[in-house]
């Protein structure tokens, strides 16, 4: 598409914009002046959805009406709250349902995928991963190396991005798995960057990963409700995510996982086990022994958080509205380029843009790295009412989302960068 730099041209795609009315069903922050803020924050936390107080709400007049029998007596019962998450879910990841569960926060779901899943031996005990990488999935995995007797020195593999590249090279995933081959155990990898905001390429370093018998784990954080996934068909062994940035769920929502189901249906599985893991037919016998259910609620351990639950309800129903990902990646893809585009008008000498030019290895997030006074910048960025975040030492990360932003926010954020001097 031929953009322009007109304001005119930037209100015209809004009218055009087939998702344009979704805005609404959200709750804009305001600046002093009362008006909406551009924000472009929807990487670290969504914006809240309008219907999510009424769901949160419709929970706690059942706890004040029913007590205990909300658990099973009422139109939503407690005790099954989960369940319908698990096809919008697995909409949005590309899984079947039964590979889909929503639980915990994404770092303990990490936790509990990798007690299956990374079981080192003497010959195969090393994990790889990206870098940088977000710390917390970091954190995990070397405690997970350090449990098992490894030292991460020996055991973890970092991928980083060539001397003078910002990005890394598809070829270098590939080159690791292939040198390392057979000590691998584990290749773990945030499908879109949190930093720079690269999408890879997970179906072949899957396909790569199982010629050498490696398992393959995928964050998800910066790509669910962002970028279209397919966990089950590109072969994926597990995958852990958010739900607060992309999918507007609310801050430390409940997070979800995929298993696919080659593990998911297996019940013999070594797993860190609770009792919402157990098969719901046989769980109010109580018994010692525990009957894993042959799907993903397999790693369930406790029962569901309802209130911090409540809230995802509201915001699937959003993106099913709205058609899934299709529609919204071939806006998202359009605000993304459009941005890009302003970019470039500005010119480079103040600013590199680090994330992918092609529209396939990227989300809708464009990562600016400023070359002087960064920090000033954000500062300018943000007195004008703009809110996207930082990440030490330079990069300001800059996340469009198509459900409520608008083209026109894309051209007043470009106006605002270009008047830094
Ligand atoms: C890529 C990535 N992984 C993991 C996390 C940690 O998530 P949580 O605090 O929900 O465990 C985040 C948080 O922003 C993240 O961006």
């Amino acid at each position: 598409m031929q953009f322009s730099t007109d304001e005119e041209f930037a209100l015209q795609l809004d009218r055009e914009d087939p998702l344009r009315e979704f805005r609404d069903r959200f709750e804009l922050p305001r600046g002093a002046d009362g008006k909406p803020l551009i924000y472009f924050c929807g990487n670290s936390l969504g914006l809240m959805p309008k219907t999510a107080r009424g769901a949160v709400d419709h929970e706690l007049d059942a706890w004040a009406k029913f007590a205990v029998e909300a658990h099973h007596g009422i139109d939503r019962p407690w005790y099954t709250y989960h369940e319908p998450l698990r096809e919008p879910l697995a909409r949005l990841v590309g899984a079947r349902p039964h590979e889909v569960v929503c639980m915990n926060t994404l770092t303990v779901n990490l936790h509990l995928m990798l007690a299956s899943f990374y079981r080192p031996t003497k010959t195969r005990f090393k994990i790889v991963m990206e870098t940088p990488a977000f710390p917390s999935d970091v954190y995990a995995i070397k405690s997970q190396i350090a449990h098992y007797g490894f030292d991460p020195k020996d055991a973890l593999l970092l991928v980083a991005a060539r001397e003078g590249e910002n990005t890394i090279r598809q070829e270098q995933f590939e080159a690791a798995i292939a040198e390392h081959g057979d000590s691998v155990a584990v290749i773990a990898v945030g499908a879109l960057n949190f930093i720079t905001g690269q999408f890879f390429d997970i179906q072949a370093i899957s396909a790569a990963a199982r010629e050498h018998g490696i398992t393959v784990g995928v964050d998800l954080a910066h790509a669910i409700g962002n970028v279209p996934l397919a966990m089950h068909d590109w072969n994926v062994d597990f995958a852990v995510w958010c739900t607060y940035k992309y999918l507007n769920s609310g801050p430390g929502a409940v997070a979800g996982a995929f298993v696919h189901e080659r593990h998911a249906t297996n019940t013999k599985l070594p797993r860190l086990a609770g009792w919402f893991g157990n098969d719901p037919k046989t769980r109010f016998r109580l018994d010692s022994d525990f009957i894993p259910v042959p799907s993903a609620d397999a790693w369930q351990v406790s029962n569901p958080p309802i209130f911090s639950m409540a809230p995802i309800r509201a915001s699937l129903a959003i993106f099913d509205d709205a058609g899934g990902m299709k529609p919204l990646r071939e806006k998202s893809v359009k605000l993304t380029a459009y941005l890009e585009f302003l970019l470039d008008e500005i010119g480079s000498e103040r600013f590199t843009v680090i994330t992918p030019r092609e529209p396939s290895q990227r989300g809708c997030q464009l990562s600016i790295m400023a070359h002087e006074n960064p920090k000033e910048l954000l500062e300018k960025l943000q007195a004008a009412g703009v809110r996207c975040d930082f990440r030490e030492p330079n990069v300001i990360r800059a996340a469009p989302t198509p459900l409520y932003n608008t083209f026109h926010e894309v051209w007043r954020f470009a106006q605002i960068l270009s008047q830094h001097r």
